[in-house]
């Protein structure tokens, strides 16, 4: 298995058996996300997205941590230095990637070996499953040094948790473990950490069993009927399965064919011949 680093090296990945290991790669830093990892694991997710060679990503930390969040002073304080237009494109490379990895073309895994802080919960909560150690810690602590969870983690702390879980982990700025962190819904499970990277892969591989046209529209379809109401729901799913239905659709092509190559019709002024 041969890891492969992004330039600067705050990423790296390795393919084994149809999983994509991706991981934080700064472990010397607590993993803590500067611009430079944020746009660099954006580019390699984009990189690996639609390859054919693994089936289910991971993402995982190096070291003692997951992601100690966002780069206290790479992020902040010598972004917000170069003034607004620095901080908002920072802004959009970090919530770029995590929105990449939300709706990604194959089931993810964050599998949380350690520290996972504030802005770290925007990359867990974009992976589809996640498992932990027992022991590793997960912390808003944002109130520690004065700011609101920004960045989506208010947003995700809700949406993982009860209201009463959601304000306590928010105003007190207390970490959690692994095993609390289950208890309230942020991840699946909890494992002892030498049997983490077991279990998941033992998960990835029930994943790469699945079809992969099914699974992603099963992500996609769990993530956006949370907003809608329940009509709503039961017509998007309809769609979502036609759609998935068609997905391989040959009249698409034999339409091209027609116009390109065989010169047959004229798509601005008619259909193809079915
Ligand atoms: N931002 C910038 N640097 C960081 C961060 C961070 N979020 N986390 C760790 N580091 C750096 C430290 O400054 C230190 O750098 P140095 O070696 O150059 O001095 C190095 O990583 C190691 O950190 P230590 O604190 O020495 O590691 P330790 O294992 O003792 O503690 C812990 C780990 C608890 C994660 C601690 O580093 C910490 O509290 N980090 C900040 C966590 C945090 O609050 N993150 C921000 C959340 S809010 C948000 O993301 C919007």
């Amino acid at each position: 298995m041969t890891k492969h680093t992004t330039p600067s090296g705050v990423a790296a990945y390795e393919i084994k058996d149809d999983i994509a290991w991706v991981s934080f790669n700064r472990p010397d830093k607590r993993n803590c996300m500067n611009p430079t990892l944020n746009k660099e694991m954006g580019d390699l997710l984009s990189e690996l997205e639609f390859r054919d060679d693994f089936g289910v990503l991971v993402l995982r930390g190096e070291g003692t941590a997951w992601s100690a969040g966002m780069d206290l002073k790479e992020y902040f304080r010598e972004t917000e230095a170069q003034g607004l237009g620095a901080t908002r494109r920072a802004q959009a490379d970090a919530y770029g990637w995590w929105r990449k990895l939300r709706w990604y073309q194959k089931p993810t895994i964050a599998m949380v070996n350690g520290w996972c802080f504030g802005g770290a919960y925007g990359p867990l909560f974009a992976c589809d499953l996640a498992f932990a150690a027992e022991d590793a810690q997960f912390g808003l602590s944002e109130i520690n040094w004065g700011i609101l969870p920004g960045g989506g983690a208010t947003k995700i702390i809700r949406e993982l948790t009860n209201f009463r879980n959601a304000m306590f982990h928010a105003l007190m700025g207390q970490n959690v473990d692994g095993k609390t962190a289950a208890e309230w819904g942020m991840i699946n499970e909890a494992v002892s950490a030498d049997a983490l990277e077991a279990r998941v892969t033992e998960v990835a591989r029930v994943l790469l069993e699945k079809n992969p046209v099914a699974l992603k529209a099963t992500k996609d379809a769990i993530r956006r009927v949370g907003e809608m109401t329940y009509d709503n729901a039961e017509d998007y799913l309809v769609r979502a399965q036609e759609a998935a239905n068609s997905y391989d659709n040959e009249g698409r092509k034999e339409g091209i064919k027609q116009f390109i190559d065989e010169k047959s019709y004229r798509p601005g002024l008619g259909a193809y011949d079915k």
